[in-house]
C-alpha cells in the first residue's frame, strides 16, 4: 500500500506531486506529505488524512522547488498522525524519503543506530531506512545513490522508496523490491516516478519499470542511471505506455465506483474482443497457448487471489470443472503460502489479482515457482508484478479501476475464466460443438444483457432506500452464484459498513437461518437453472421467518416474485453466465445504500486498493 509520487526537472514539482497523490489515493488515505528541494532549502509539509489536507495546509507555505518526493500513507507501523506521515528525514533533515512496503528488520537497524547515539522522532520502519542511509553517507563519505544501495544491502522486506538530499540537489535516487515503482522518462532530463502510471502518463508515455532489486539514480543534468543493488549498471528498458487519461477520470459519475459499474458493458466486451468469434465457433488465448497442453493434462489446478478476485477464482473453479472436467482448487493466497502446500512441476498455479501487485499473491505464486509449478497470471494491470513474474497470463483489459471496491475487474475475470474454461474444453473434447457454440453466443450478448441490467439503476436504487438502515445482511446463492453472494457481501460491507454474510443457500439452516427475523435483508440468487426450485425452498424458509427477501430472478420469473418483498429480473443466458448478470444488481444496491449512508463510496475506511503488504 501507500502511493509514491515523485518528479524532477525544470517544472514546479508541487503541483505535479499532488495531482499524482491525488491519483493515487485508492493505495491508501491516512495521510499525506510533500517535501521539496529548492535553492538548498528543504521544505517538508505533512498531515494526517487525505491529500486535501495537506493541499490546505500547504496554502499559505512556499512550495517552489523543481525536486520532489510526495506520499499518501496506509499505515502499517504507527498510527496514522502527522508525525508518521511520509516524507522521513535523518535526524539533521539533510535526507528525506518517501517509502512503500515494510522494512521487517527496522527494530535491530534501530537498536544499532540507537547505540550510535541517533533519536528517533517516528515510530515508523521508515524513518530507520533514512537514518541509516545518512548514517552511511557520512561516515564513509559515499554519495547518495551508493549510501542508498548500501543501506538496502541490509535490509529485509518490502520497499519502493524515493530518496532526495540537500547536498545532493541534482538527483534523486529511487529503488524497488516487492512494491512497484515506474520510473516516467520526459523531453529533457525531467524524470516522473510514482506507484503506477496514472500519475505519469499526462507528462510523458516513456516509462521504465523497476525489477526487484533495481535501483536508480535521476540526475537532471546526467539523465538515468539504473543499478542492480549488488552494483551492477544496466541499460534500463524503456516501455510505451497505452493507458489514456481519460480512463483515469470520472468523466461526468460522481463516484468512480458508478463509472466502473456503467463500464462494464464495455470492459466485458473489451475483455473478450479479439478472442472468440461466435459465429465461426473459436475462441483463442494467446497468453496462454504454450501451456494449453499443460493444462488439459493438469491433474489440478491451483487458483490464487485475495478480496474479490478470490471470488472470481470460486466462480472459475465451477467453470473449469464443469465444462473442461479440469480439477480445481482456489485458495487465499496468504494462506496457501504459510501451509507448505503440496506442489510440484506437474501444477499448475494460475494467480488473479486485479493490481497484480498484491503481496500475498506475489509471494504465493513465488513460492509456486521456487517448486518448480507453471505459473499463470490473470491481472488487469498491464506491466504489474505478477504479469511480469508468470510464465504466461491473459490480461483482463477491463481498464484502470480506481474506485477502491472492485466492480468492473471482477466481472473482467470471470470472463476471462470463461474464455480459459470454454478454450480447454473444446481443446480436451468436454464439451459439444452445440453447447460450445451457444455458450460462445450468450457470451457475445452478456454486454448488451448487462446493460438491460444497469437500464434499472433507479428501481434498484428505490430498493436500496428500503434496506439503507440494516445493520446486517445475508446474501445467498448456490453453485456459480454462491461466490456471487459473497461477492455481493463483499460490496456492501467495504462500502458501507453494514455487516454482511454470503452464504451457500443450503447451509443457511446450519447457523445463519438463527438470524432472521423481520429486521434481516437476504439477498437471494434465484435464477432459473437445475437449483431453482432448491433455491426456492430455501426463500421459503427465510419467509417463514418474517426475513425481508431480495430475490434476483430471471426475466418473466412467477413463483420467486410472489414470494419476495422485492425482486431484480436480469435477462435469460446460460447457467455458467450467471455470475456476470447476477452481480451488477449487488453492485449497484450496495453503491446506492452506501451513497444514502453518506459512506465514501471511493475511498471507504481502512481500505486500500492495492495491498503491497503482507
Ligand atoms: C484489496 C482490494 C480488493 C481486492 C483485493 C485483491 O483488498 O480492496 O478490492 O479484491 O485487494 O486485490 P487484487 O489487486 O490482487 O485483485
Amino acid at each position: 500500500m501507500c502511493g509514491i509520487v515523485a518528479y524532477i526537472g525544470k517544472k514546479e514539482a508541487y503541483p505535479i506531486i499532488v495531482k499524482g497523490l491525488k491519483r493515487l489515493e485508492y493505495r491508501g488515505y491516512d495521510s499525506a506529505g510533500i517535501a521539496l528541494l529548492n535553492n538548498g532549502e528543504l521544505n517538508t509539509y505533512k498531515k494526517q488524512g487525505k491529500v486535501a489536507n495537506l493541499e490546505d495546509f500547504t496554502k499559505d507555505k512556499d512550495c517552489s522547488g523543481h525536486v520532489g518526493i510526495g506520499h499518501t500513507r496506509w499505515a502499517t507501523h504507527g498510527p496514522p498522525n502527522d508525525v508518521n506521515a511520509h516524507p522521513h528525514a535523518s535526524e539533521n533533515g539533510n535526507i528525506t524519503l518517501v517509502h512503500n512496503g515494510i522494512i521487517e528488520n527496522y527494530n535491530s537497524i534501530r537498536q544499532q543506530l540507537e547505540s550510535k547515539g541517533y533519536v528517533f522522532k517516528s515510530d515508523t520502519d521508515t524513518e530507520v531506512l533514512c537514518y541509516l542511509i545518512y548514517d552511511i553517507k557520512t561516515n564513509t563519505g559515499v554519495k547518495l545513490g551508493k549510501a542508498t544501495r548500501l543501506a538496502l544491502q541490509q535490509v529485509v522486506g518490502a520497499y519502493a522508496i524515493v530518496v532526495m538530499c540537500k547536498d545532493e540537489p541534482n538527483k534523486i535516487v529511487v529503488a524497488r523490491k516487492s512494491s512497484p515503482l515506474v520510473v516516467g522518462i520526459g523531453k529533457e532530463n525531467d524524470f516522473y516516478v510514482a506507484s503506477d502510471a496514472t500519475p505519469i502518463v499526462e507528462y510523458t508515455k516513456q516509462v521504465v519499470y523497476l525489477n526487484d532489486d533495481e535501483i536508480a539514480v535521476l540526475n537532471k543534468e546526467k539523465g538515468m542511471k539504473l543499478f542492480n543493488i549488488d552494483e551492477d549498471q544496466k541499460e534500463p528498458y524503456i516501455e510505451e505506455l497505452e493507458l489514456r487519461l481519460e480512463a483515469i477520470e470520472k468523466e461526468g459519475y460522481e463516484h468512480f465506483m458508478l463509472k466502473e459499474i456503467h463500464e462494464q458493458p464495455r470492459s466485458i466486451k473489451d475483455c473478450f474482443r479479439g478472442r472468440l468469434n461466435a459465429e465461426k465457433g473459436w475462441v483463442s488465448l494467446g497468453g496462454i497457448k504454450d501451456y494449453e497442453q499443460k493444462m488439459i493434462k493438469a491433474n489440478r489446478i491451483i487458483m490464487i487471489a485475495c478480496g474479490t478476485s478470490w471470488h472470481a477464482g470460486l466462480v472459475g473453479e465451477y467453470l473449469f470443472e464443469d465444462l473442461a472436467r479440469i480439477n480445481v482448487e482456489v485458495e487465499y493466497a496468504s494462506e496457501f503460502r504459510y501451509r507448505n502446500p503440496i506442489i510440484n512441476e506437474n501444477d499448475i498455479v494460475i494467480a488473479i489479482s486485479q493490481s497484480g501487485e498484491t503481496a500475498d499473491t506475489l509471494a504465493a505464486l513465488e513460492l509456486a515457482k521456487s517448486k518448480g509449478a507453471t505459473i499463470l497470471g490473470i491481472c488487469n494491470v498491464v506491466g504489474s508484478s505478477i504479469s511480469r513474474i508468470t510464465d504466461a497470463g491473459s490480461y483482463t483489459h477491463a481498464g484502470p479501476e480506481i474506485g477502491v471496491a472492485s466492480t468492473k475487474a471482477f466481472t473482467a475475470q470471470v470472463t476471462v475464466l470463461t474464455l480459459m474454461a470454454l478454450y480447454l474444453a473444446k481443446l480436451k473434447g468436454t464439451i459439444s460443438e452445440t453447447k460450445f457454440r451457444t455458450m460462445l453466443s450468450e457470451l457475445e450478448a452478456i454486454p448488451q444483457k448487462v446493460q438491460q441490467i444497469l437500464d434499472k439503476n433507479e428501481g434498484i436504487k428505490l430498493i436500496a432506500k428500503q434496506y439503507k438502515n440494516a445493520s446486517n445482511a445475508l446474501y445467498l446463492g448456490r453453485g456459480s452464484s454462491f461466490p456471487v453472494a459473497l461477492e455481493g457481501a463483499l460490496k456492501l460491507k467495504e462500502i458501507s459498513y453494514i455487516h454482511a454474510e454470503g452464504y451457500p443457500a443450503a447451509e443457511m439452516k446450519h447457523g445463519p437461518i438463527a438470524l432472521i427475523d423481520e429486521e434481516m435483508p437476504v439477498f437471494v440468487i434465484a435464477t432459473s437453472g437445475p437449483s431453482y426450485e432448491k433455491v426456492v425452498s430455501n426463500i421459503q424458509e427465510v419467509k417463514a421467518r418474517k426475513g425481508k427477501l431480495i430475490a434476483v430472478v430471471t426475466e418473466g420469473d412467477e413463483q420467486v416474485h410472489s414470494i419476495a418483498d422485492n425482486t431484480i429480473e436480469i435477462p435469460d443466458t446460460d447457467e455458467h453466465l450467471v455470475p456476470l448478470l447476477a452481480t451488477i444488481p449487488f453492485q449497484l444496491l450496495s453503491y446506492h445504500i452506501a451513497v444514502m449512508r453518506n459512506c465514501n463510496v471511493d475511498q471507504p475506511r481502512n481500505l486500500a486498493k492495492s495491498v503491497t503488504v503482507e
